[in-house]
């Protein structure tokens, strides 16, 4: 049973992108976005959205989270139609409430105290994503579908496999994941579906950043791939091509860094403040490493941790993602980061 259509506003303008048109000023420039790509995302301006080509008709986003919130709220920004899917309506109306707070966000920056075409170009953005608690239905009518849930690797496979069930025959599976094995997410998909799967990773927060990862597993076709460029460049993102090997290459570099800091921390060599005010101030990173482990969460880092350790292809039982001990508890006490309203930091 079809259970999804349910707006998110009511949508007020026929004309798509109606908000776009009164932009005057663009920072990108579609010859040069993937050649030489700056390191933030300009958040859906007039150039990208004229070059927008429809590479898939309707999109489903599975996990209405940070990331499925912010993924949803991308592609609905540059004309995609959407299904945004959680598992209850708490769910999905803390992920609306992420899309609302950050597309406020953007239409400020855009139509600086020009406020009725800041709403249009909110309600015209939320017009475009439907919230849905129905995998199945949301999954049967789309061509593209997003994985964005807890970083679980039972939860997913169990998740693909419905997928593939009931997606069409010709859909794109991608998951969102920060550290599992694609092809072993996928081990959960039939044979014929095996050539059509592969990571599309985004980063946090999705609006603003511009890098995708596109993660091709030994069996991801070429023609996968091309699709899920074009897509990348359609919603003004850089994307790069990696294979399927453990945190793909920012995670890589990024995780054992943020463990180091934890282990820093720990040994009482300097406080979380003073360790973040040397990392922005010393090395120019726009966050310290405390700040971004709360903005990631730290029930996501604490499973990416203990999932190397266990099994990570070339990092198993190696002291870079040794799990730790600080960051158990303070996932055990409910303290996840920005997320939950407290982690190494409260909000
Ligand atoms: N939605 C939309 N836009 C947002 C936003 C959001 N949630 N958060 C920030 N922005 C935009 C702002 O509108 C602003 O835009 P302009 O520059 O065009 O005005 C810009 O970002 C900067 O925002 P602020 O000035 O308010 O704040 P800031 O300068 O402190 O930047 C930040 C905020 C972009 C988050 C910056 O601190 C940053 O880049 N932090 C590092 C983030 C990072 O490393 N992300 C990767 C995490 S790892 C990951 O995602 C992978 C994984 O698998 C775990
Ligand atoms: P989150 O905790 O904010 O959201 C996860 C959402 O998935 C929750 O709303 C939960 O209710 C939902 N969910 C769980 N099981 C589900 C199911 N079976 N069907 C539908 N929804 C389900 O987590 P997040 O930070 O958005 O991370 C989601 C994924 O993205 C993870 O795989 C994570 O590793 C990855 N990721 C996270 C970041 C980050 O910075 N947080 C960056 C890139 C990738």
């Amino acid at each position: 049973m079809i259970r999804i259509a349910r707006s998110v506003v009511l949508p007020r303008s026929g004309r798509r992108f109606a908000a776009f048109q009164h932009s005057s000023s663009s920072s990108y420039s579609s010859s040069s976005s993937t050649d030489r790509p700056s390191s933030h995302a300009t958040v859906g301006n007039k150039d990208s959205v004229a070059e927008t080509a429809p590479h898939f008709a309707s999109i489903t986003v599975l996990g209405g989270g940070q990331m499925g919130a912010g993924i949803a709220q991308t592609a609905a920004t540059f004309n995609y139609t959407v299904n945004l899917v959680d598992m209850s309506d708490d769910a999905l109306s803390r992920g609306q409430g992420y899309i609302i707070k950050s597309l406020k966000r953007v239409a400020k920056m855009r139509f600086k105290g020009d406020e009725p075409q800041q709403s249009r170009f909110v309600d015209d953005v939320l017009s475009r994503i439907k919230l849905s608690t129905d995998t199945e239905s949301a999954a049967a009518g789309a061509d593209l579908i997003i994985e964005a849930i807890i970083e679980q690797i039972e939860t997913k496979r169990a998740v693909f496999g419905v997928l593939d069930k009931v997606a069409p025959a010709e859909a794109i599976l991608a998951s969102n994941t920060s550290s599992l094995p694609i092809g072993a997410i996928g081990e959960a998909v039939g044979d014929k579906r095996k050539g059509q799967l592969a990571g599309l990773h985004f980063f946090n927060p999705v609006p603003q950043m511009k890098l995708v990862e596109i993660v091709r597993t030994e069996r991801t076709t070429d023609e996968t791939i091309d699709r899920l460029r074009a897509f990348a460049k359609s919603i003004d993102k850089a994307p790069v091509l990696c294979r399927d090997t453990p945190g793909f290459i920012v995670n890589r570099l990024l995780v054992p860094y943020l463990a180091e800091a934890i282990r820093m921390l720990e040994r009482g060599d300097a406080t979380a403040e003073d360790i973040d005010t040397a990392m922005k101030c010393g090395a120019g990173y726009p966050m310290g490493p405390f700040q971004l482990l709360d903005y990631v969460g730290l029930d996501t880092v604490k499973f990416i941790l203990d999932g190397w350790y266990k099994e990570g292809e070339g990092l198993a039982g190696s002291d870079l993602v040794r799990p730790s001990e600080k960051l158990d508890e303070l996932v055990r006490n409910g303290r996840l980061g920005v997320k939950s309203g407290a982690g190494f930091y409260d909000y």
